[in-house]
């Protein structure tokens, strides 16, 4: 199928399969996919490993803001895909565990770092062809992307897919404490003030509940077709 140059921007709560189905998107479509929620973990891994969060969860926002002055966080390109680096260190399994995950949603409050990771993440997207997800892409990062979709599924159905990826790679984990992480970062996520979670005007809702990898292809292929012709 012929897909245009365009920026497909993809919203939703944590844990709606959002990445899975930007990844499959991408190598269907041979478009640049580009996790932003990556990057607002690798900043607060680096917030985490430099003493400024407290055991309460309390951010040091003045030493964090300070730090990114000349914090280099960026996407590198390897043989299987897009990692995730702090300075020369790949950080891709680091940032996915249970700490970062509980502490990633007060650190994406603070403005100084929406507006770092925002800046990266426009000139990333600046060659078009490109899909990324996350919480404000066609709210604020691409406000003109072409297709917008908004993600929703049933939390429990989500914290089991969590638990299974956490499980998958390792890491131990009960279905509440999932649960619990999940349901705090949505509501820290759509209420912040700074670009909160919430469905652009002009974003169309997939909810995933009851849907493969593969219905969400050919309901995006269709979306496309209707709007782009064959
Ligand atoms: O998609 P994720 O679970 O990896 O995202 C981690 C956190 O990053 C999420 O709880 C909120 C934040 N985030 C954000 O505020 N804006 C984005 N565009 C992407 C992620």
């Amino acid at each position: 199928m012929h897909v245009p140059d365009i920026i497909i921007a993809i919203d939703g709560y944590s844990s709606t399969g959002k990445s899975s189905f930007a990844k499959l998107i991408a190598k269907e479509f041979s478009f640049l996919y580009l996790d932003s929620g990556a990057m607002y973990r690798a900043v607060t891994l680096f917030a985490m490993r430099n003493g400024m969060i407290s055991e309460e969860g309390a951010v040091d926002t003045g030493s964090l803001n300070d730090a990114l002055q000349s914090l280099d966080i960026h996407f590198g390109k390897g043989a299987d895909g897009w990692h995730t680096f702090i300075g020369e260190e790949c950080v891709d399994q680091d940032i996915r565990t249970i700490g970062v995950s509980s502490n990633v949603s007060p650190v994406a409050v603070i403005p100084e770092v929406r507006r770092y990771v925002d800046t990266k993440l426009v000139e990333y997207g600046r060659a078009g062809r490109v899909v990324m997800d996350g919480r404000d892409i066609g709210t604020t990062v691409f406000p003109n992307a072409d297709i917008k979709i908004f993600m929703v599924a049933d939390d429990n159905v989500r914290a089991e897919r969590r638990l299974k990826e956490m499980r998958a790679s390792g890491q131990e984990a009960d279905f509440a404490t999932v649960l619990a992480n999940l349901k705090s970062r949505d509501y820290i996520d759509s209420h912040r003030e700074t670009s909160p979670l919430r469905q652009a005007e002009d974003a169309v809702v997939l909810d995933n509940t009851d849907m493969t990898l593969e219905d969400q292809m050919e309901w995006i292929k269709a979306l496309i077709k209707s709007r782009y012709g064959e």
